[in-house]
């Protein structure tokens, strides 16, 4: 019955969170079998909901231009379209009259467009980000503002302590602050309410980058009186099984009321003459060309399903699969954790396992779990260079040796971690089947002889030869 529902459900069972999705592909292993894919990198991209997809077969024969159109399926589809961004609304717990949701690509996009229009008040030149960043929490203001990094404790936690120091130190200078709500490396979770106090206190607005947050967790921006208020959130949909091109910017609608759009086109003026412009009204105004609908329906649709499951019991679910996780992992001896890796505390975080087995190279170990157990991990630095180095104690003598390295474009002994990061419909028997597998890469109990490119850095066991073409041609 689930392969043909069109209707969002709340299922009650981790058997039907796992129905909420087509994941009965095999995948070839480097034995010549084929097995069951593990996909344990959700914090990179989730795989669509079932009912994202029978939302998109429904919405398709509608499909026409929007906005602009006067036709009944231009009309139908600028309504999808609407719809879908009053969902994205409320869904992080805004009010439409003094918020809007700008659709665009991803987060990546949604935080560039916050760094370009936010008007930074005079004299408040500073944007205060914490070292945890993701880049694109970080890079974006640095061409625009003075980008000051707020610490991390050994363990992976933001410190509060630098937080409050630096709020103090460039008093008067805080225009921004800008914090992940949960880190795509640890998933450990930012206070980001308590947070916002301090940077409202401090005269300054806040933007949580809630890339990783948005697809395990409620968020509730609240009303702007609320002193613990979220001036912005950056999410995307591709993480929150609507894998369809679309992210959201939700933010504070008098930002985006006055000065000029980032990018200039149709779709975002009321009337132009040859040497003016009249700009619309947000959320017209930052939406240059024609957008992505299919895409904004898709999240839509995703959006509906997890409220219909509840972010509560999300949450709950990935927790004992985190708690389960660590729990396996701190008995294998070789398995270094990153992060907090208390299995008590499971729930004060996202399902993110950032790890390295002693003496081996995390990209062989992402590999041979690929390739030999048909489990798709994440390997590297996770574009989060800054919070990987101090994680991993690198000193700035050993980081401009990989300066160096990479000038020669050998990635080689590039540092990282592996990563297994867990989505709503992953299961404790795959926690099994992860953490056996490590256990018989400890004891070296694999097949392949694997050679590591230089210039990715990646390893490949000898003789493979993927052939998609048996599994996917265009
Ligand atoms: C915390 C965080 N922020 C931002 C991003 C960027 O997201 P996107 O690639 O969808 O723009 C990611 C992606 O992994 C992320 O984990």
């Amino acid at each position: 019955m689930m392969k043909t529902s069109t209707k969002s459900h709340s299922p009650t069972s981790t058997q039907s969170l796992r129905d909420l999705f087509d994941l009965d592909q095999q995948v070839p292993l480097l034995d010549g079998s084929l097995g069951p894919y593990v996909n344990f990198d959700n914090a990179a991209s989730t795989p669509p909901l079932r009912v994202v997809q029978s939302t998109l077969n429904r919405f398709m024969p509608w499909y026409a231009s929007i906005h602009r159109g006067a036709g009944f399926k231009s009309q139908l589809a600028t309504d999808a379209y609407e719809t879908a961004r009053a969902i994205t609304l409320q869904f992080v717990g805004t009010d439409p009259r003094t918020h809007v949701c700008i659709f665009g690509k991803n987060s990546t996009e949604a935080i560039n467009k916050l760094a370009r229009r936010f008007q930074f008040p005079k004299g408040r030149d500073v944007v205060l980000v914490s070292k945890m960043e993701h880049h694109s929490n970080d890079l974006p203001y640095r061409p625009l503002a003075k980008v000051v990094h707020v610490d991390v404790q050994r363990n992976g936690e933001l410190d509060e302590f630098d937080f409050d120091y630096k709020l103090r130190y460039y008093s008067g200078r805080v225009g921004l602050v800008a914090v992940s709500g949960a880190s795509n490396v640890t998933g450990l979770i930012n206070p980001i309410h308590r947070l916002a106090e301090k940077a409202h206190a401090a005269g300054a607005q806040i933007l949580v980058d809630a890339a990783q947050l948005a697809p395990h967790r409620k968020i509730e921006m609240g009303p702007l009186e609320d002193p613990s208020h979220i001036d912005y959130v950056a999410l995307s949909a591709h993480k929150m099984y609507a894998p369809y091109g679309t992210g959201a910017l939700i933010g504070r609608r008098d930002t985006f009321e006055t000065g000029e759009p980032d990018l200039r086109g149709g779709g975002e003026v009321e009337l132009v003459t040859e040497d003016t412009v009249l700009w619309s009204s947000p959320p017209d105004r930052d939406e240059a060309g024609s957008p992505n609908v299919v895409g904004a329906v898709a999240l839509a649709a995703a959006i509906r399903q997890l409220e219909a499951i509840g972010m509560d019991k999300v949450a709950e679910h990935e927790a004992s699969l985190t708690a389960y996780a660590l729990r396996r992992l701190r008995q294998i001896e070789d398995v270094e954790l990153y992060g907090d890796s208390d299995p008590s505390r499971a729930r004060l975080r996202v399902g993110v396992i950032p790890f390295n087995l002693k003496d081996l190279s995390h990209f062989l170990v992402a590999a041979i779990l690929g390739h030999e157990f048909g489990i798709g991990v994440r390997n590297g630095c996770f574009c989060a260079h800054p919070y990987i180095l101090s994680l991993l104690g690198i000193s700035q003598e050993e980081t401009e040796r990989v300066r160096a390295k990479l000038a020669s474009h050998d990635r080689r002994d590039n540092p990282g971690l592996v990563r297994a990061s867990f989505g709503m419909y992953n299961t404790l028997e795959e926690v099994d089947q992860f953490a056996e597998a490590l256990e018989k890469i400890v004891r070296g109990e694999y097949l392949g002889r694997y050679v590591q490119d230089a210039a990715s850095g990646d390893f490949v066991p000898e003789g493979w030869e993927a052939r998609f073409e048996n599994f996917f041609t265009i």
